[in-house]
């Protein structure tokens, strides 16, 4: 993730195929959003293949909404990436999202 003034832009977010399906990419995430909201973020952005259907299922859960799509972002796989983006993050609305989505988490994923 980088973070400049009060936007942050999560670059990369992957998990081991073998762990996949646990909780570990919302678990990941969950983190970074509170990392950016340290830093002064307001609101957070990512791009994503728009056939990553896996992806933005999770993204759409911690309120990343589509605004637009970079046509040929993928040069190497022709395909387009949809951009997404957060609402304000400091709101107590998205807090509450956060927490609701950490307590879904399996015991182990959870932070303590
Ligand atoms: C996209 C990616 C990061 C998701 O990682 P993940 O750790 O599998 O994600 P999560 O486990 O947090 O959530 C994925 C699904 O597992 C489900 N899940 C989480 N914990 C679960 C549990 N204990 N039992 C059953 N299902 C569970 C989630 O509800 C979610 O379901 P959904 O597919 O219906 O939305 C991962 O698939 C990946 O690394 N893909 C390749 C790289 C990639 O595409 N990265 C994104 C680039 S923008």
């Amino acid at each position: 993730m980088i973070c400049y003034g009060d936007e942050a832009h999560i670059t990369n977010i992957a998990v081991d195929p073998m762990l996949q399906g646990h909780g570990i990419a919302q678990r990941l995430l969950h983190d970074q959003l509170l990392v950016a909201k340290e830093m002064g973020g307001r609101a957070v952005s990512l791009e994503v293949r728009v056939t990553n259907w896996r992806a933005q299922r999770v993204y759409a859960r911690f309120g990343f909404h589509p605004v637009g799509i970079r046509r040929n972002y993928y040069a190497e796989l022709h395909e387009d990436a949809l951009i997404m983006w957060t609402d304000d993050i400091r709101d107590a609305a998205y807090r509450r999202r956060l927490d609701a989505i950490v307590a879904s988490l399996p015991d182990g994923i959870r932070p303590a």
